[in-house]
């Protein structure tokens, strides 16, 4: 399965859910691939920062013909994790169609909900040509208690083929500090909050595609 962690708008945790997806999956023993769709490297500079055995591969794909590149090189693994670049049309399409589920990553704020519009509109365009493609939100950031995060997902209601993800990233510091260093939420911070909310998400994400 080919899981894109994907957004046309910057900032919103797709490179933080991809990594703490892609470590999750391989600590249950899955082959895991990880592709940096994103010309930033970020996943690529977190797999360099890291001092430890690497937990899975990562491999910089930042190229808009990466639906056309990524089959043959998936098919050694039981998933493949895309983290997509921000704003750059041609690799948001292209990483959309090479994936079985979009999981687009939304903090509770307006501006990520306008600019969940767009991402929402390359995904439709993908589906008709390839109906299978799946799609869900997920709030990343989310702050315990306020009722922004019921907003946001009441205000998401209006994309009804996106449903959102009953789990919820909650804003953690151990989510920058663990990256800093290469590691996931789970290896920094083992069997904490945040460690667990990630096994919540990476439950939810497996089931949609399975
Ligand atoms: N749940 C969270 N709690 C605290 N900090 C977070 C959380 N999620 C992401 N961050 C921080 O927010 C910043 C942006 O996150 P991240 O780099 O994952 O987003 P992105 O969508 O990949 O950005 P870009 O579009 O630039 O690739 C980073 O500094 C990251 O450490
Ligand atoms: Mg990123």
């Amino acid at each position: 399965m080919i899981i894109g962690i994907l957004s046309q708008k910057g900032g919103v945790g797709k490179s933080t859910i991809s990594i703490n997806l892609a470590a999750t999956l391989a600590s249950r023993g899955k082959r895991v691939l990880l592709i940096d769709a994103d010309p930033q490297g970020s996943a690529m500079a977190w797999s360099s920062a890291r001092e430890g055995d690497p937990l899975f591969p990562v491999i910089g794909m930042a190229k808009p013909t990466l639906h056309k590149d990524l089959p043959e090189v998936a098919r050694d693994y039981d998933h493949v994790i895309i983290d997509g670049a921000p704003r750059v049309n041609d690799l948001g399409r292209a990483a959309i169609i090479a994936s079985d589920l979009v999981v687009i990553p939304v903090q509770p704020s307006p501006y990520d909900v306008w600019a969940a519009a767009e991402t929402v509109q390359l995904v439709r365009e993908a589906q008709q040509f390839k109906p299978n493609l799946k799609a869900v939100f997920v709030i990343n950031r989310k702050i315990a208690n306020t009722a922004i995060g019921r907003d946001v997902v009441g205000a998401l209601g209006q994309f009804d083929d996106v449903p959102v993800l009953a789990t919820a990233l909650t804003q953690r510091v151990v989510y920058a500090e663990s990256a800093g260093a290469g590691l996931s939420v789970a290896e920094a911070a083992p069997g904490s909050e945040g460690a667990r909310e990630v096994e919540r998400l990476a439950d939810e994400i497996v089931g949609v595609v399975s």
